[in-house]
């Protein structure tokens, strides 16, 4: 009787709430025609009151991907796509605890290079990474034609190493060009890079 009651709960919570996996931590590698910055680690850089950007500063972070159970990929042969996250630590009655922090896009409207960033937040970017463990992102809107249309996914992998001003710090920052994957940055300091998950 108890085992029974016990049984439906779980799957009445199964029913209710999808479960979000944790995968195992990993670097994230640049990898570009430009020598400086082929094979350096992507680091969560202090940008305000928990808020981080993914820098480079010649440390590293790890992160991991959070997805959720029977996702599915829109693309077949690909995997679905997930929250990165990164772990703020801090310090709770002397101890050290975690606040896992989602990755969400800042767009400031009058760039196209949109800064990668984390933060305490119900938003998200989700991103994907393929065979070659290179991170892209999923896109379905296509508006360079009329009318518009939203049925047929890609993978984008606009990503930039640029340098940014964002709320008085000035970094050598991943970021994310806005647009299709013709798209070009206007900051000209920017550098076509392409990003690599590594298993720690
Ligand atoms: C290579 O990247 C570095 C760091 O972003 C930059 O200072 C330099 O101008 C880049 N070189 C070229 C040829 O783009
Ligand atoms: C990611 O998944 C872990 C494990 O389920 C969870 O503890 C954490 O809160 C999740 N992070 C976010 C930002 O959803």
């Amino acid at each position: 009787m108890k085992a029974i009651a016990a049984i439906s709960s779980l799957l009445l919570l199964g029913a209710a709430t999808a479960q979000e996996i944790q995968s195992k931590p990993f670097y994230l590698v640049i990898q570009s025609a430009n020598k400086t910055l082929n094979g350096e680690k992507l680091a969560a850089c202090h940008s305000g009151a928990a808020i981080e950007s993914l820098c480079l500063a010649g440390s590293s972070s790890q992160f991991n991907l959070n997805t959720t159970t029977g996702e599915e990929s829109p693309i077949k042969g690909q995997a679905p796509a997930g929250t990165l996250v990164w772990k703020l630590p801090y310090s709770e009655n002397g101890e050290t605890a975690y606040e896992s922090e989602p990755m969400s896009f800042y767009n400031d409207p009058s760039t196209n290079v949109a800064m990668p960033i984390f933060e305490p937040s119900y938003n998200m970017q989700q991103v994907m990474f393929d065979e070659q463990n290179r991170m892209g992102i999923y896109s379905y809107l296509d508006d360079t034609v009329t009318p518009p249309t939203g049925g047929t996914p890609k993978i984008l992998r606009n990503w930039y190493v640029c340098e940014t001003y964002y709320t008085g710090y000035t970094y050598t920052t991943l970021n994310w060009v806005m647009g299709d994957a013709t798209a070009k940055p206007q900051n000209p300091s920017c550098v076509k890079v392409q990003v690599e998950r590594s298993f720690v």
